[in-house]
């Protein structure tokens, strides 16, 4: 009995966590799995490089494009922020046992608010290439999501999961790539 009691506990915190608003005000919907090559793809693994996945869920494609920049022997580093504490957890145990896991950091905050430039400050311009956001968050949290990283940071390129930009004349280039959903790629 005080088993079940625990459990109904711990479903309801869950559920509560998962559905309140200071939490997840946008929900949690992992990108599919189905189209992480063509992600990985569009992100453009290079070395010197950050990718920076805002609203990083479970991690999939921090940890499936981390994979590959291991395997090709690159040093880009990758950046989860994620708002959701119980995400955040997984996240770090994920992180634990992944063989890149040196250049993954996880980060708990709030991708409204947060101080994007001390991710993606450079010490030297030389070893600085690019800074790439990925975001699969809902269309009208994007041009303010977008608004909010050109305020902080100069120079950078974004791929948004199955969302296009409002404002593409803000890039130089445009690109769309079609998976189950479309992913569209501003540099
Ligand atoms: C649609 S999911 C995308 C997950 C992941 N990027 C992927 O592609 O699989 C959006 C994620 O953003 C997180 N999120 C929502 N609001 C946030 C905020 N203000 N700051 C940080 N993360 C947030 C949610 O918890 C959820 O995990």
């Amino acid at each position: 009995m005080g088993f079940f009691i625990i459990f109904i506990i711990f479903i309801i915190v869950i559920i509560f966590i998962f559905s309140s608003k200071k939490f997840s005000p946008i929900p949690y919907f992992p990108s599919q799995p189905v189209d992480m090559p063509l992600i990985v793809k569009a992100l453009s693994l290079k070395n010197n490089q950050t990718v920076i996945d805002l609203g990083a869920g479970d991690g999939i494609v921090i940890f499936a494009s981390a994979t590959e920049a291991f395997q090709k022997k690159l040093n880009t580093k990758f950046i989860a922020i994620e708002i959701n504490p119980i995400l955040i957890l997984v996240l770090h145990l994920r992180r634990l046992f992944h063989p890149n896991k040196k250049n993954i950091k996880i980060v708990q905050d709030d991708i409204f608010k947060m101080d994007f430039s001390r991710y993606t400050q450079c010490t030297d311009a030389k070893f600085c290439v690019s800074t790439t956001f990925y975001l699969y968050i809902s269309p009208w949290f994007l041009e303010k999501t977008i608004l909010n990283i050109k305020n902080q940071v100069s120079k950078f390129s974004v791929v948004s999961y199955m969302y296009p930009l409002k404002f593409k004349a803000n890039f130089n280039k445009f690109k769309v790539i079609n998976g189950k959903n479309k992913i569209h790629i501003y540099s």
